[in-house]
């Protein structure tokens, strides 16, 4: 269920977190985990807010970091907005997106944001293993197994190796790439099929 190791484009450690994601409070999120190991020593990070997870992804960073919209999210989500027209500031610890918002249908395709010389955050719970992925300026790319590719409670997660271990004080170590990574995505129990026919 786990595996590390470096993939042809650079990005390395294809790991398998363990997964229910739930902080001590009970909570339980993605993006919080995106947000604490991706900060560096930046002041804010940039988000595209195209549908409900993304939009969850920047409220629950604003706990960890000053969050910008590159532009003002506008209701009923239906598209991705003109790039040509967001703010980005080269400054951001990264620009964050949902490559495909699963609630309200708006995809990123064929190709990625202009990530603005910042490293990209995927999340490609939605469309990963779906079609060819360019891995090009990405940061970290992650998403849930439970949609494209298996149990639910699991998490992929690559990271881009110069990203791992900038995180913030307070993270978990069970949220820390880098403890993750030394324990080969074994820091604490991974959920796992049971098969039930033997
Ligand atoms: C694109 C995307 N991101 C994040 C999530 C959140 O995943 P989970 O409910 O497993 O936390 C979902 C769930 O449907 C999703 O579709």
């Amino acid at each position: 269920m786990t595996s590390g190791g470096r993939s042809r484009s650079g990005m390395l450690n294809f790991f398998i977190l363990e997964s229910q994601n739930m902080n001590a409070d009970g909570k339980c999120s993605f993006d919080e985990q995106e947000g604490k190991n991706g900060l560096g020593n930046h002041e804010h990070a940039d988000y595209i807010v195209t549908g409900a997870w993304s939009s969850k992804a920047a409220e629950e960073a604003e706990k960890y970091i000053k969050v910008k919209k590159v532009f003002q999210p506008s209701k009923p989500y239906v598209t991705v907005p003109d790039q040509e027209k967001w703010t980005h500031d080269e400054k951001a610890a990264y620009l964050y997106y949902c490559a495909n918002e699963t609630v309200h249908g708006i995809e990123f395709t064929p190709t990625a944001p202009e990530s603005h010389n910042v490293p990209l955050i995927a999340d490609v719970s939605a469309n990963f293993m779906a079609r060819p992925f360019d891995f090009k300026d990405h940061g970290v790319v992650f998403g849930g197994a439970q949609k494209n590719l298996g149990a639910a409670g699991l998490k992929i997660v690559i990271v881009r190796k110069d990203l791992i271990g900038k995180k913030q004080g307070i993270t978990p170590a069970v949220f820390s790439y880098k403890e993750i990574i030394a324990n080969n995505s074994l820091y604490n129990t991974p959920p796992y099929w049971r098969n039930l026919h033997s």
